[in-house]
């Protein structure tokens, strides 16, 4: 422990460090400074990247500011990814698709939106040699989550796409939202009719069912179902594998929780800030380390 007549030189952050951000409410157990600030210091940049806790009623008045105060770039986290939407310059097709913007990039004249989160997940996927090209896709839950994963679905030629939500209006509702952006087969279906749906089929759980409190339980919790599935996926990732994974895992399916798709819709945001790509061996590299010391942090 230094004493106070020792000085250590902070040189770390100077003049001319950008600066990065993360705007929600609340932002304080966020992982993202900590991925961000790890992608920069691999990467060499010279970026910091805090959080900022915004309260509610005070969102235009702080991405305005962040803007007059330079700050190259935002994540925006919840409850605020939708509220952003009408405060930016421009927001990039995809966005618009899912619905939701969860990073800006600094542009003179105010902030363009993106969602990375789609694109995170898909790299996640790639990484397992999952393809998503003419499979079933199932989608259990319907919120903005579900959007995201249905709009990647499309994009990238899946065959169908089947919705199982416990509310089945909210199911239509997004089935709805696909159909006027894709040409795709969408199936809506209530939780209790879930066998209803194709052999091997990719399911990606999109409910916070699985996490906290609900870690025993899964929104699904038919055998049968669980039998149909080739790949599972669960967005969550604390725990790192939910009840619905290990189901899921021992029906036989190849299981995938939601660490990849939080690393990489952050290295997605990095990437678009610094208009640069990371390179396979840079993704793998830094998921390694980062997993591990989220396992670290964790025990
Ligand atoms: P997010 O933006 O994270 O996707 P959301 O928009 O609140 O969150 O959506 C949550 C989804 O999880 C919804 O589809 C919700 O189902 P309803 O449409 O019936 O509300 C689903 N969900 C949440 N809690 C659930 C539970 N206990 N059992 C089943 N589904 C649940």
């Amino acid at each position: 422990m230094p004493t106070k007549n020792h000085v250590k030189i902070s040189k770390e952050i100077t003049g001319a460090t950008n600066v990065y951000g993360i705007i929600g409410n609340p932002v304080k157990f966020s992982l993202s400074p900590l991925i961000q600030n790890t992608v920069s210091r691999y990467m060499g940049l010279d970026n910091v990247y805090v959080s900022f806790p915004v309260e509610d009623g005070q969102l235009e008045q702080a991405i305005k500011g962040a803007h007059s105060l330079g700050v190259r770039g935002l994540n925006i986290t919840k409850p605020y990814k939708q509220d952003v939407m009408p405060l930016l310059t421009y927001i990039d097709p995809l966005a618009l698709k899912i619905g939701a913007v969860n990073t800006l990039k600094y542009e003179q004249d105010g902030y363009v939106g993106y969602n990375t989160d789609a694109d995170g997940l898909y790299t996640s996927l790639l990484q397992n040699n999952i393809d998503l090209t003419n499979q079933d896709i199932i989608v259990l839950g319907a919120g903005g989550a579900a959007r995201a994963v249905c709009m990647m679905a499309a994009n990238y030629q899946a065959k169908s796409i089947y919705i199982i939500n416990r509310t089945l209006e909210n199911a239509q509702l997004l089935a709805n939202e696909v159909k006027k952006h894709y040409d795709i087969d969408v199936y809506i279906l209530p939780t209790g009719r879930c066998e209803e749906v194709p052999d091997k089929a990719i399911c990606f759980q999109t409910t916070s069912v699985g996490m906290g409190t609900s870690s025993d339980t899964t929104p699904i919790g038919d055998c049968e179902f669980f039998a149909k599935l080739s790949v599972a996926v669960d967005l969550i990732y604390n725990p790192f594998e939910t009840l619905f994974l290990k189901k899921a895992k021992q029906s036989g399916a190849y299981t995938i929780n939601g660490f990849g798709m939080l690393i990489y819709q952050a290295i997605k945001a990095y990437e678009i800030w610094n208009e640069i790509e990371l390179s396979d061996k840079d993704l793998k590299v830094l998921i390694t380390e980062i997993e591990a010391e989220y396992i670290r942090m964790n025990v």
